[in-house]
């Protein structure tokens, strides 16, 4: 399984890129919110991403309509080679996808729950299918169990092209278990949950003890 880091925040990308696992870059309008970020510098800010990550950098486009999202799909892949348009899961970004994918854009589906939801995406031509984990959660359903329907559903099948299942809305270091052992291909996580997903009581436990006889080497 890849690992994606879910944010837009530059510090955090180039900190994770310095760790020798980041194989992409997930953003959405409200992560980008969270860092100030601006309207006007929106283009530019994921050109910066684009410049850190040596992979895959999904771009959310908020257009509703398939002209618009097709409009702005465009305009983001000119950014850089490795922009994804990242559309939400809806009749018009469907039909956006189909589009899009024809001319060779990259498409991330997300806001992805369900089953059929993620085989339309894949048939319209997404690149990505993002199925969400702690949405479903937060409303006292089993979101682990919705991301292994997925990945077993989209398995089944050749589509033709390449699809990778990005597990998305990861809130835990065993979202991030669970996915790599149901084979989703890609975790897309923010930082505190890579940071977690690299910690351990025991490693730190056995770096107390490596520390202390290694003290007792020195004062010997
Ligand atoms: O990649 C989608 C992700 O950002 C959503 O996460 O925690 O807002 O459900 P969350």
């Amino acid at each position: 399984m890849k690992f994606f880091l879910d944010t837009a925040d530059l510090a955090e990308i180039e900190e994770a890129a310095s760790w020798g696992a980041l194989a992409g870059v997930t953003t959405n309008p409200s992560l980008y919110a969270r860092i100030g970020g601006k309207l006007d510098d929106f283009h530019d800010h994921i050109k910066r991403i684009c410049d850190i990550v040596d992979g895959p950098v999904s771009a959310e486009s908020v257009a509703m309509t398939r002209d618009e999202i097709i409009a702005d799909g465009r305009e983001l892949a000119r950014i850089a080679d490795n922009v994804v348009v990242k559309v939400p899961t809806m009749v018009e970004g469907l039909a956006a996808t189909k589009v899009l994918a024809a001319e060779g854009i990259p498409v991330n589906m997300t806001l992805c729950f369900t089953v059929p939801q993620a085989i339309l995406a894949a048939r319209a031509g997404a690149r990505y299918i993002s199925p969400f984990i702690g949405r479903f959660d937060d409303i006292s359903e089993d979101g682990l169990t919705q991301l292994e329907q997925v990945v077993t559903a989209i398995n089944n099948y050749d589509f033709g092209h390449d699809v990778e299942i990005i597990a998305a809305s990861v809130r835990s270091a065993n979202h991030v278990t669970q996915a790599a052992l149901m084979g989703a291909d890609i975790a897309t996580v923010p930082f505190n949950v890579l940071k977690k997903c690299v910690e351990h009581p025991l490693t730190d436990r056995g770096l107390d003890a490596f520390l202390k006889d290694w003290e007792k080497v020195q004062n010997a």
